[in-house]
Order: structure tokens, then C-alpha cells, then sequence
């Protein structure tokens, strides 16, 4: 009602759990829709350079059952972990949403990991199955992951897998009954890095539905009749609950692409689908307002109506190149893989400040913390802090209570994000950057400590510290400083092969894409740490 504060509880009427007291998110983002009429509506709409098909409701439904019972046969049960490393691809929000049906707890990974991430994640968490491209399999090294009982394959022929989950799917039911869980249970499992350590199982739970859904009407202003299209892959927390979960739930046309960046490919998606809602990031805005107008103009996006971003800051210039390119204002939205849901967004109602990531959401209170958690006055900069709790928040991390705890250095009342902001006497959050070393480029979270130790794994690194360099295109780029074992040589070729060996063994986005070779590591007198701040800040005073 007009005037109370909103509650989340308000939201719970839309779910069929609150009628029926049986929770399953799958069963809300797709079987829900089906019971409701809405199974002739397009769920899934696939555009890629050689295809370009659809899957209503109702056959999302079907395939989903029938991957939900291939899973149940070959023994996943509630809880169990399964991992997803597929493109972006309709099969890979299958095998997401099976997983979940049977009760798992699904872990999506970027396709672009290498072998040791992909192998260091499902250890972490002794995942023992895995839903697999067959052209991904040569960077799963199964001897060096003993927990794994059995890898499916999504490609007609088994090959090194154990199970084509395609071809046993086609042999299976198409009704499957749901395995309910408690709100409370595990949904998803995220590995995300921060500037200390390997990356952390983030674990989400059931009940994070409430604010997905909510989200999805709210900031992205979902309605009954739009084309969706989030450009992340469910990799990233961001292709997961904005790209499956968000829509799904609101029961929209959810588009979807995979393959590389290219500004005529993008533009034809948009085109081809008559996108309306669009979820993208800074980065790749950048990239095609340096794809200039030209390209631009051969593309008819008129359907477009509401664009969004996150992941990264939002430049100015980046709104006003929406605003002349394409007539729509940008709405920056923020969160994080821990906070599960949006938490501070620019609502389409409300006005732009370039330069703010908008409001705290209805239901979310926001403040700046100083050092010793005290609430500071609008314009001064200190800790962003989240009044705990909301309905999307953390589970837990996965077997590190005290990382966990972590996040809530002055007590349980606030949650602290790690970065640095004010709010301006309207409340609107200004981003100033992060409290601790980690690195964001391109939107992508990338922990300098995975990285360093890597590089010290080449024989010819004896010291390595990485930082982000600022990068007008990307926010940041890797930038790693190493120093080098007596024995070596600084050449082109040999920082190519320090290079090529992050790259081959994490991941393209985590290989540095400068390495500088200096004599000695600047280092604390105590702990003798690397000084990444002292590397960092040479670096901002040399770009001026
Ligand atoms: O530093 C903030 C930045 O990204 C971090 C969260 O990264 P990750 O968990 O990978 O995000 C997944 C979903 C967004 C934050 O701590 N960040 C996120 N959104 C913004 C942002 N920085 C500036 N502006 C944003 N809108």
C-alpha cells in the first residue's frame, strides 16, 4: 500500500510455494508458466551464425524433465554438486535447470576456464558430476579431480565422457516430478576472487527467487510481452541470475547468443530478436561506440526500450553515447556475486545522475562506514555497507566460515562490499573504487593472488606482484610486475611464454596482458608482502 515501506514478504503471493509450500526454482521459472497458460509462449529464443531457433514454455518444460530424469538415473541426488561447462548455448540453461530439478546444486563455468581453474573449483567443493561440451574435455583433467563420478557429455557421441545426456534424453520422459527443496537450500555455486586467495564457492539458496524475481520487474522492468536479452554467459553470477533466473521467473522471451564480442553481430541480435530489455556492460558499450555510427546505422533497434549495466563503472560518456546513439538512457545497476541480486540500481522511473549507480532498491538501506564502522555524512568516501539482510544474500561460503564472517567486520547489522563509495544528499551511490587489490577488467573480477601464484609457478619468475592498469576501454587491465630467476633473461619471447602459460592454465581474461620486469618487488618490512598498492600507484602517477 501507498505509503508503508515494502516488505518483502509481499513478494512471496507470486510464488506457487506459498501456496503449496513445495519450493523448487525451476519449477517456478519454467513449470509455473506452463500450469499458467503461458506454455505456447517463447521461453529461450537461440540466435547464432548459423542458427536461429526457439523453445516455447512447454518445450522447455519437456527437455527440461527429460535431462531431470537421464540426471536422476545415473544417481544425482539432492545436494549433490553439478557443474556445467557448456557455451552459451540453450542446452547449457537446460542442464542448469535439470540440475536444479533434481535438487543439485548447479555450478556453472565460464567457458573460457582453463584447466588448472576448472579443476582447482570442482575439488574445492568435491563436485562429482559435470555436464560437459565435448570440445571442453581436453581441459578436464579427470585423474586430477578424484571426487568426479561421472561427466556427461551434451554431444551425441559419449567420447571421453560417460554419458551423452542428448542421446539418453531423447529416450527419456518428458514429465518429471520435482524434487522439492527448503527454501534455505543450495541453488548455485559461484567461484569468485578477492585479493587474498584462491577464489571462494560462493553458495546461493532457493529463496534468493524473492529479489530475482522482484529485480527482474523492478529494475529491469520486465513485462509479459518482452524480448530479453542479457549479453553475460552463466559463468559469471551475472549470466546466471540475470541471464536464467531473472526472466525465467517473470516469464519473458529470454534471448539467447553466445561466441565472441563483434559490434555486427551484437547489433544483428538485437535487430533479429527485436530485443526490447537489454543487459550488457560497460565494456562492450565502449566497444561499440568505437565501432562508430556507420555500423550502428544499419541496423533498425527500434523494439530496444530499456537499457541496462553493471559489473564495472559506468563513464558518463557511456550514457550520453546511448542517449545520442541510440535515444535510451543507460541505467547502471549494483551487486555482487555474494549479494545474489541487485542491490542499488538506477530504476527506470527514476532520474539519472552519470556518475551514480542510482538508489538503494526498495527493501535494501545503504550506507558508508568509516574505518571504525561508523556511518559517515553524504559526499564523504568510505566503506559501502549493506543493511543485512535481503532475501538474495549468501548462503554461505563454501567451507570458510571465516571468509564469511569476513564480510561483516563491525557485526551482523552491515554487510561491507569492499568498495569504496559516498551517497550524495539524495542517497545516490557514487562509486570510488575498491577497499582491497582486486582487479576488474572488463567487468570480469579477477584476484591478483591466483594470478601471482600462477606466474611464480614458471621457472623463470622468481617474484610477481599483479595490479589493474587503468584501461580506457576495459577499466582496468592485468598488469603483472616479475622479477626474474638469475638464469633468465628479459625478452619479448620469454614474457610471451610467461604470458601464454597463465593464459593456457586459468583463463584468457586472467592472462596479464602487460609484464614489466623490474629488479626487486617493492615489499612490507614485516610480513615482506608484495606492495601491490606501491606497484599500482606508480602506475596511475606515470599515466598522469
Ligand atoms: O567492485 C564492484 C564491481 O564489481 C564487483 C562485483 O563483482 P562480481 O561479483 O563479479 O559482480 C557480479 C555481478 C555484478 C563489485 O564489488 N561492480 C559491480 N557493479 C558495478 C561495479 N562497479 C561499479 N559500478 C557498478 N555498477
Amino acid at each position: 500500500m501507498e505509503g508503508e515501506p515494502f516488505s518483502w514478504e509481499r513478494v512471496h503471493p507470486i510464488f506457487s510455494w506459498y501456496h503449496t509450500g513445495k519450493v523448487n526454482m525451476t519449477y517456478e521459472s519454467v513449470d509455473r508458466h506452463v500450469l499458467n497458460g503461458k506454455g505456447e509462449k517463447t521461453a529461450l529464443h537461440y540466435i547464432s551464425e548459423t542458427e536461429n531457433w526457439s523453445l516455447t514454455y512447454r518445450e522447455l518444460q519437456q527437455e527440461v524433465s527429460r535431462w531431470s530424469n537421464v540426471l536422476t538415473a545415473s544417481g544425482v541426488k539432492k545436494g549433490d554438486f553439478v557443474f556445467v561447462f557448456l557455451p552459451k548455448h540453450p542446452h547449457c540453461y537446460i542442464a542448469m535447470l535439470a540440475a536444479i530439478n533434481v535438487g543439485a546444486v548447479v555450478g556453472p563455468l565460464f567457458e573460457a576456464f582453463m584447466e588448472e581453474a576448472v579443476r582447482d573449483r570442482i575439488n574445492d567443493c568435491e563436485g562429482e558430476f559435470l555436464i560437459a561440451d565435448s570440445s571442453f574435455l581436453s581441459r578436464v583433467h579427470r585423474e586430477e579431480i578424484p571426487s568426479l563420478k561421472t561427466i556427461f557429455t551434451t554431444d551425441k557421441e559419449t567420447g571421453d565422457a560417460d554419458i551423452s545426456i542428448t542421446k539418453e534424453a531423447e529416450k527419456a520422459d518428458d514429465e518429471f516430478e520435482t524434487v522439492w527443496v527448503d527454501l534455505e537450500d543450495g541453488l548455485n555455486i559461484h567461484y569468485t576472487s578477492g585479493s587474498t586467495g584462491k577464489p571462494k564457492g560462493i553458495i546461493h539458496a532457493h529463496r534468493n527467487m524473492i529479489q530475482q524475481y522482484q529485480t527482474g520487474r523492478w529494475v529491469l522492468d520486465l513485462k509479459d510481452d518482452d524480448v530479453y536479452w542479457c549479453t553475460a554467459h552463466p559463468g559469471w553470477v551475472t549470466g546466471t541470475v540475470y541471464g536464467v533466473f531473472a526472466p525465467l521467473l517473470n516469464g519473458v522471451t529470454t534471448v539467447i547468443h553466445g561466441g565472441r564480442f563483434s559490434a555486427e553481430a551484437w547489433y544483428q541480435v538485437l535487430e533479429k530478436a527485436q530485443v526490447t530489455v537489454w543487459y550488457s556492460a560497460p565494456t562492450a558499450f565502449r566497444m561499440l561506440k568505437a565501432a562508430g555510427n556507420k555500423t550502428l546505422n544499419k541496423y533498425d533497434l527500434s523494439s530496444l526500450r530499456h537499457i541496462l549495466s553493471v559489473g564495472e563503472p559506468l563513464n558518463p560518456e557511456v550514457i550520453h553515447w546511448g542517449v545520442e546513439a541510440l535515444n535510451l538512457r543507460i541505467h547502471d545497476t549494483w551487486w555482487m556475486t555474494e549479494t545474489g541480486a541487485q542491490l542499488v540500481a538506477n530504476l527506470p522511473t527514476r532520474s539519472i545522475k552519470p556518475g551514480s549507480m542510482g538508489r538503494p532498491i526498495p527493501g535494501i538501506e545503504v550506507t558508508v562506514l568509516d574505518e571504525g564502522g561508523e556511518e559517515l555524512p553524504p559526499f564523504e568516501t568510505g566503506h559501502l555497507a549493506i543493511r543485512a539482510s535481503w532475501p538474495a544474500i549468501m548462503k554461505e561460503v563454501w567451507k570458510n566460515e571465516e571468509k564469511f564472517k569476513s564480510y561483516f567486520p563491525y557485526g551482523e547489522e552491515w554487510y561491507i562490499a569492499g568498495d569504496l563509495a559516498y551517497l550524495d544528499e539524495e542517497g545516490y551511490v557514487f562509486f570510488q573504487g575498491r577497499s582491497d587489490d582486486m582487479i576488474n577488467s572488463a567487468g570480469e573480477r579477477i584476484g591478483p593472488f591466483e594470478v601471482e601464484s600462477k606466474l611464480l609457478e614458471h621457472p623463470a619468475v622468481k617474484e610477481a606482484g599483479v595490479i589493474g592498469k587503468p584501461d580506457p576501454v576495459r577499466g582496468e587491465i592485468v598488469k603483472a610486475f616479475v622479477a626474474l630467476n638469475p638464469n633468465y633473461k628479459e625478452s619479448k619471447e620469454l614474457l610471451e611464454e610467461i604470458r601464454l602459460f597463465v593464459r593456457g592454465r586459468l583463463a584468457a581474461h586472467s592472462a596479464p596482458r602487460e609484464i614489466e620486469v623490474i629488479q626487486e618487488l617493492p615489499k612490507t618490512q614485516i610480513s615482506g608482502k608484495v606492495l601491490r598498492r606501491e606497484l599500482k600507484k606508480g602506475e596511475i602517477d606515470q599515466a598522469g
